[in-house]
């Protein structure tokens, strides 16, 4: 305590607190830094996906039937009747081609530039009050189901990783790359796709 004591004196106020967070020091249990992660645990939380190509999507598939049964189990209390919008969030469906307009509609149909964007955000937030709790079929489901109601997918569609892929988003060329340079990423320019 000798040390401290000569601080309290030096510094004053800094002194005393240097004292007190010693105090607390000295009742705590020694400190530990965790165990190593293991690879089963990382992979449950490496759950991405991306964007253009679908990397990291799950095997599994499902059906617009089979996603609106879910829906209307687990989704329309918030999300409305057909995802028109609800008590919580407003629509999922319509307002394709409103981004040319001065009046957006933002919709996973209006705005997502590319379908497996939406598995992934449903698979990892939804819904809101338990998610991650779907299993990998019934997210192709409800993708399927989201995606037809917005006119994307046809009602027999079976979803999984392949079809998802391959939609073609109606506002997949309305972004800018981001080109900022620790994207790696370059901006179109002339010729562009
Ligand atoms: C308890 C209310 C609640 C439930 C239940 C719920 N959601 Fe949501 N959902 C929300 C809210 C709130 C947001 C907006 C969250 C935000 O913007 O951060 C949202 C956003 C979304 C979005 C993104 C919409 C967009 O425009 O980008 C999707 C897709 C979605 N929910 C799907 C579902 C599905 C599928 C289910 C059923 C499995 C579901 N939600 C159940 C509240 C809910």
């Amino acid at each position: 305590m000798r040390s401290l004591d000569i601080s309290c004196a030096l510094l004053g106020g800094a002194g005393a607190l240097l004292l007190s967070t010693a105090v607390i020091a000295q009742s705590k249990p020694p400190v530990h830094y965790g165990a190593s992660i293991s690879e089963a645990d990382v992979a449950a939380l490496d759950i991405d996906i991306r964007g253009p190509d679908g990397k990291g999507l799950p095997p599994g598939k499902g059906t617009v039937a089979d996603g609106e049964k879910i829906y209307n189990e687990q989704c329309v209390a918030c999300h409305g009747e057909k995802a028109k919008g609800g008590s919580v969030f407003g629509a999922m469906v319509g307002g394709i081609g409103s981004f040319t307009t001065d009046k957006r509609v933002l919709t996973p149909g209006s705005m997502y530039p590319y379908a497996p964007i939406l598995f992934d955000y449903t698979r990892r937030a939804m819904p809101m009050n338990a998610p991650q709790s779907l299993t990998n079929d019934q997210v192709y489901a409800l993708s399927a189901y989201i995606l037809h109601l917005n006119g994307l997918v046809p009602a027999d569609v079976v979803m999984d990783a392949a079809t998802l892929t391959k939609i073609e988003m109606p506002n997949r060329n309305g972004f800018i790359v981001d080109d900022r340079p620790d994207t790696k990423a370059t901006r179109c320019q002339k010729n562009c796709p």
